[in-house]
C-alpha cells in the first residue's frame, strides 16, 4: 500500500506559524512517529509551495498510489489548475485541513478541490492526516 501526503504553501512552517491556529508540532517530526506507526505502509511526504510542483505531483503519483491525502492550503480556495488535476488523475484524494475553516475568514469556505475529493477532513488538527490514512486501509 502506497499513501502520499502532500502540503501545499507554507506548511513548511508549522511549528512556527501562527502556533494558536496549527499547533507547535512540526509537520516532519509528526511524519515521523507516523512513518513509525504505520510500518507496513509505504508513507511518503511532498511539501511545496509552488502551485505548478503540486500538480506535477499529483500527475506523477496520481495513477500508481493507493490514495494520496492532500492539504493544498491556499491553493484550496484559489487554483483551479489543481482542481483540475485532482479530477484528472484516478487515485483518490482525501482532501485535509488542519484548521476548522468554516470558523474562519469567509475566503476558506470555498474548496475547488473537494467536489472530486472522496472525502474532507477539516478542524482535526494534525489528527486529520492519520484519519485520512485510515480511511485507505
Ligand atoms: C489550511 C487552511 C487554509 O485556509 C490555509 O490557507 C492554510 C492551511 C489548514 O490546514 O488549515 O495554509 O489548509
Amino acid at each position: 500500500m502506497k499513501i502520499i501526503i502532500i502540503n501545499g504553501p507554507n506548511l513548511n512552517l508549522l511549528g512556527k506559524r501562527e502556533p494558536d491556529v496549527y499547533g507547535n508540532a512540526s509537520f516532519e517530526d509528526y511524519f515521523k512517529d507516523f512513518q513509525e506507526k504505520y510500518p507496513e505502509i509505504e508513507l511518503d511526504y511532498y511539501q511545496s509551495n509552488i502551485e505548478g510542483e503540486l500538480i506535477d505531483k499529483l500527475h506523477e503519483v496520481g495513477f500508481d498510489y493507493d490514495g494520496i491525502i492532500l492539504n493544498a492550503a491556499a491553493y484550496t480556495h484559489t487554483s483551479i489548475g489543481i482542481a483540475d488535476a485532482v479530477k484528472a488523475i484516478e487515485t483518490l484524494v482525501i482532501e485535509v485541513h488542519i484548521s476548522n475553516v468554516y470558523s474562519r475568514e469567509e475566503f476558506r469556505h470555498t474548496s475547488y478541490i473537494a467536489p472530486n475529493a472522496k472525502g474532507i477532513i477539516v478542524g482535526l488538527g494534525l489528527k486529520g492526516y492519520e484519519l485520512a490514512l485510515q480511511t485507505f486501509l
